[in-house]
C-alpha cells in the first residue's frame, strides 16, 4: 500500500509507536559490557519471544542453549580463535566457490564480543525439514531444489526468532548481537552444548552504556522499496 493510501480498519498512528521506534533504533553492541549478567527473568522473557515467532509448518525448528557462565563463554570464544581458516571465513559465491572480495573476515572481532560478556543465547537449528548443511552439500541433484527450498524456509523462521529476541531484549533495555561468525568452531562449541541438529549462531546479551546511533535505513535504504500502487 502506498504512502497516499490510509487504513480505515486502524487508527494506530505509527509516529507514535513504541514497538516501531524500538524497531527502527536497534543495534548491534559490541562493546563496553559491564561484567554482571543479564536476570535470569529477563533472558526467560527474552527466549518465550523468541519461541513465539512464526515458522514454515509451524515446524518450530529453534533450539536455544542459554549460557550464563562467563568462564564458559571465554572457553568458547577461544575456541573460535584457535579455528583453522579464519582469514576465509567470509562468503562465498555457489556457482565459482570464490571467495566474495567485498567481505572480510571479523572471526577474531566476534570471538573478543563472544569473551566479552556474561550471558549468551546458542540458536541450533533442530533441522526440522531434515538433515541441515550437512546434508545439503552430500545430497543429490535430484533432491536439492526441494531441500534449499526447505532449508531457506526453515532458516526464515530461525531469523524470525532470532530477531524476536533482539527485539524483546531491546525493548528490555537490555544491549545484544547475534553473531554467525562463532560457526567456524560449531564442531568444539556443539559438542559442549549437547547439540544434534546444526549451530547457526549466538545471541550475545549484556548492559552497556555503548548505544550506536539509529541507523535511518528508510532515508538511505530508499532503493530497497518499491511502492507498486
Ligand atoms: C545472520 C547474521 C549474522 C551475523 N553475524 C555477525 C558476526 O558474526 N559478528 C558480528 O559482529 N556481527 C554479526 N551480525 C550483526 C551484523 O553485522 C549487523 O546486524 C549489521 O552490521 C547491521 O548493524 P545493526 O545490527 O547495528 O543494524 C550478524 C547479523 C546477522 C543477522
Amino acid at each position: 500500500m502506498g504512502p497516499e493510501h490510509s487504513d480505515e480498519r486502524t487508527d494506530a498512528d505509527p509516529s507514535s509507536s513504541t514497538t516501531v521506534e524500538i524497531i527502527r533504533n536497534r543495534r548491534s553492541t559490541r562493546t563496553g559490557f559491564e561484567n554482571r549478567g543479564v536476570p535470569t527473568d529477563i533472558i526467560r522473557a527474552i527466549v518465550s519471544c523468541g519461541l513465539a515467532a512464526p515458522s514454515s509448518k509451524n515446524a518450530q525448528p529453534w533450539a536455544f542453549h542459554v549460557v550464563q557462565s562467563k568462564t564458559q563463554l571465554r572457553e568458547f570464544a577461544d575456541l573460535v580463535r584457535q579455528a583453522e581458516g579464519l582469514e576465509d571465513f567470509v562468503p562465498h559465491d555457489a556457482l565459482t566457490g570464490k571467495r566474495g572480495d567485498n567481505w572480510e573476515s571479523t572471526v577474531l572481532e566476534s570471538a573478543e564480543v563472544l569473551g566479552g560478556v556474561s550471558s549468551a543465547i546458542f540458536v541450533e537449528n533442530r533441522v526440522a525439514f531434515g538433515g541441515g548443511r550437512k546434508a545439503l552439500s552430500s545430497t543429490t541433484t535430484e533432491h536439492i531444489q526441494a531441500a534449499i527450498l526447505g532449508y531457506g524456509l526453515e532458516m526464515l523462521g530461525l531469523g524470525a526468532a532470532v530477531q524476536n529476541m533482539l527485539i524483546a531484549a531491546a525493548s528490555l533495555k537490555i544491549q545484544a548481537a547475534f553473531m554467525g561468525d562463532i560457526l567456524i568452531a560449531e564442531e568444539q562449541i556443539g559438542e559442549r552444548l549437547g547439540i544434534t541438529g546444526e549451530l547457526i549462531g549466538v545471541l550475545i546479551l549484556g548492559f552497556s552504556s555503548e548505544q550506536p546511533p539509529p541507523r535511518a535505513r528508510m532515508e538511505s535504504g530508499l532503493s530497497a522499496v518499491t511502492w507498486h500502487t
